[in-house]
């Protein structure tokens, strides 16, 4: 009788030793062996599929590197992927379908913010985590407290790129064009308008245009009849690539640089622009150039299986899938969609190719962003 007791507490002693030792090792107290399946609305087709492909590529990657390092009875990744196609509608038949479907234990997407405005009131009324990868619009953490983002907003990048450009290049006066028929073009506009207001930037002239326009001719015309020092744009790349061209056809000289926000972040730019692009400054949520080790091994590794550089899309879905990843194994179940939500919330200081990264108390990103310029087709780093 004493020796089966003595078995049973010996047995015991085992499993909390193996337990412990898993929660050293890999941080999870109890969900190994699992699996848990993400869902990943990217824009892949439409107005955005500039930048879904390389989200997709960032998170095939750190999935494969997860589950690999999980081994037999680590907690393992399920990628369910989908096409938002760039618009609200499309994003809220993917994000019902992750939902109620497949049942995932966390949403990361969509691309733009004029869909997540739509689509993360579902997952919030439905209690479903939701991690942006890429929204950059004011407001859409204001959702509620399932939705987190790991992408700077323009409020947080756009201020910095303006104190960067005016002590660099001495600019007074500017022009400034934005989309008008979206919701991170709109934010965009008026990040750099406060930006600029607050530096004592002058606004010579504010032009628009839409997402699928291709001829920025009249605008451009204007603009370059009233000598700015800078044109400042708000696009999404597509957009942003004939705006940079059309202003070199149109002889407004490179000394006229062009400042753009977060949706020029794509080698897109560099691709479709070619020379004209040489010079555009960018104000960007991710420094390729740093010399973070895990930042190095991010790009030799993409790299090798892409045969391109990642950009800062691809960054923010990398960095995106470890967060996620982080807190649905610090919950007690892949299924717990509460506990996976307050483990996000408890992200503070943890080392990602984006940087030392935390949520703000808003569950907004909290890092710093940085300014590029490009050089020689790849974008290189203007100043901090
Ligand atoms: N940063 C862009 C957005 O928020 C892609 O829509």
């Amino acid at each position: 009788m004493e020796k089966n007791k003595q078995r049973i507490w010996m047995g015991i002693a085992v499993l909390m030793s193996l337990t412990l030792l898993l929660t050293v090792h890999t941080g999870f107290a109890v969900a190994a062996g699992k699996e848990a399946k993400i869902g990943l609305a990217f824009s892949m087709t439409g107005a955005a599929a500039g930048y879904g492909s390389t989200q997709k590529n960032g998170v095939q990657l750190a999935v494969d590197e997860i589950n690999a390092a999980a081994g037999a009875d680590g907690l393992k990744l399920i990628p369910v992927f989908d096409d938002d196609a760039s618009t609200p509608q499309q994003g809220i038949n993917v994000f019902n379908k992750f939902i109620n479907a497949d049942k995932v234990s966390l949403i990361i997407g969509p691309t733009l913010s004029n869909t997540a405005q739509v689509t993360d009131r579902i997952a919030q009324q439905a209690g479903v985590p939701v991690l942006g990868i890429s929204n950059t619009a004011k407001g859409i953490t204001e959702i509620g407290d399932f939705i987190f983002r790991d992408s700077l907003t323009e409020n947080v990048v756009i201020p910095n790129t303006i104190r960067v450009a005016k002590e660099k290049l001495k600019v007074n006066k500017v022009a400034l064009l934005y989309g008008n028929d979206d919701a991170f073009t709109k934010a965009g506009y008026e990040a750099f308008k406060k930006a600029l207001q607050d530096a004592g930037i002058t606004i010579l002239n504010e032009q628009t245009f839409a997402k699928g326009d291709r001829d920025f001719s009249p605008q451009l015309t204007q603009i370059k009849s009233q000598n700015p020092d800078a044109i400042v744009v708000s696009a999404l790349v597509e957009e942003a690539s004939g705006i940079v061209s059309q202003a070199r056809k149109l002889d407004i000289p490179k000394s006229v640089p062009i400042i753009g926000g977060n949706g020029f972040n794509s080698p897109n730019l560099m691709k479709n622009s070619g020379d004209a692009a040489e010079g555009v400054i960018v104000g960007a949520a991710w420094n390729a150039s740093s010399a973070n080790a895990l930042n190095r091994k991010f790009l030799d590794a993409y790299n090798s299986r892409y045969g391109s550089l990642p950009d800062q899309f691809a960054a923010q879905a990398y960095a995106g899938v470890y967060i996620a990843y982080q807190a649905i194994g610090k919950a007690a179940s892949p299924d717990n969609h509460k506990a996976i939500r307050d483990a996000l919330v408890q992200i503070k200081g943890m080392n990602t190719v984006l940087g030392s990264f935390s949520f703000t108390d808003g569950r907004d990103a909290d890092y710093v962003p940085v300014v590029q310029v490009v050089k020689d087709g790849k974008f290189a780093i203007f100043g901090e």
